[in-house]
């Protein structure tokens, strides 16, 4: 069983992450907090609310903590994700309210009650974590591991020619973050999914008829000659919303000459979380520039000690995307069999 804390700005690609980890039978759900991102918070929790439902996941506690980062002002990107944040989907209003619990306080006291038990999972900007680190220094003592979505290497952004999107949103959360970090034991270090291997995970409209298929659905064609925003009218709820954010997420990277595909960098990183994606990593320091204009948000990994400061990061190096996608489709193709 992995018993997580789980972070995000839902969000296609963290959508995707979710429903991924719903259909794993060895997943608890402790609680599941919003950070604004791609979209604001309240919408990051009504999405989150809603999607565990469709995925079988009902009574999940969600919660709501920063409404913005620590020191500039909140950007979201509808043009990434689509008005409400899950592309051309439009998802059922939630049965469940959003916990009038803080997600910061609420993350704090699961890991001082559980400790070393629990796995914490960014695929948000870093705003609840740093809170959090700030509220409970001894953070990383307490939780069993870290992973994090977020930065890019040696690699081009995709938010400016430098930074990534989390970690441009909320740079001042992920310096302090990284810095809580210094001088940690190897094994409690956070394991960073940048952009360097996330970009390798390119969902593809085949990866979309697989799922369909693995459901047991019609075939669900999202072909690049159909016309923009075309809906799914397939007869499994969870396929039919899933094909409509996805959709939009081919139409948003082809925009950007990227093909007719999507990266679902947040599915990769929840993988890695739970143990069954393939990768490697290399430890390394890392810091984030949040003085230059031109560089805001960029992340900067030292891998030789040239700083003389000891690893701080794990950055994922390797990974494997034939074998990510199988069992993307494997796990919620089932998963939407079972739920319909
Ligand atoms: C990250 O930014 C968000 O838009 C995605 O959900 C992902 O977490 C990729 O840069
Ligand atoms: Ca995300």
């Amino acid at each position: 069983m992995t018993s997580y804390l789980l972070d995000v700005d839902t969000g296609i690609d963290d959508a995707l992450a979710l429903a991924y980890l719903a259909a794993l039978p060895e997943t608890e759900f402790v609680c599941v907090t919003a950070t604004p991102g791609n979209v604001d918070a309240g919408q990051v929790a009504r999405n989150t609310l809603a999607l565990l439902e469709l995925c079988g996941r009902p009574g999940v506690e969600v919660a709501i903590g920063a409404h913005g980062p620590l020191s500039i002002p909140l950007t979201t990107t509808p043009e990434t994700h689509g008005p409400q944040g899950i592309g051309h989907a439009v998802l059922p209003e939630p049965a469940g309210r959003v916990s009038a619990r803080n997600a910061v306080d609420l993350w704090v006291e699961h890991a001082r009650a559980r400790p070393g038990e629990l796995t914490a999972l960014i695929t948000a900007p870093l705003t609840n974590f740093a809170l959090a680190l700030r509220q409970e220094p001894d953070l990383p003592d307490l939780l069993a591991g870290v992973v994090i979505m977020g930065g890019s290497f040696y690699h081009q952004g995709n938010t400016t020619p430098t930074a990534e999107w989390n970690t441009h949103v909320d740079p001042h959360a992920a310096k302090e973050v990284y810095a809580a970090y210094r001088g940690r034991p190897l094994a409690k270090l956070p394991i960073v999914c940048s952009l360097d291997t996330t970009e390798r995970m390119e969902l593809r409209p085949e990866h979309v008829r697989q799922l369909a298929e693995a459901a047991g659905a019609a075939p669900e064609l999202v072909l690049p000659e159909q016309p923009e925003g075309l809906r799914s009218t397939s007869g499994n709820t969870l396929i039919r919303h899933l094909s409509d954010a996805l959709r939009f997420y081919f139409e948003f990277h082809r925009l950007y000459d990227q093909g007719y595909l999507a990266h679902v960098h947040d599915f990769f990183a929840a993988g890695v979380a739970a143990g069954t994606l393939e990768y490697s990593v290399r430890p390394a320091t890392v810091d984030v520039e949040t003085d230059s204009a031109l560089l805001m948000g960029t992340t900067v990994a030292d891998y030789r000690g040239l700083w003389g400061a000891p690893p701080n990061a794990r950055i994922v190096s390797g990974n494997n995307p034939g074998q990510a996608f199988r069992e993307l489709v494997s796990a919620v193709g089932g998963l939407a069999w079972r739920v319909g």
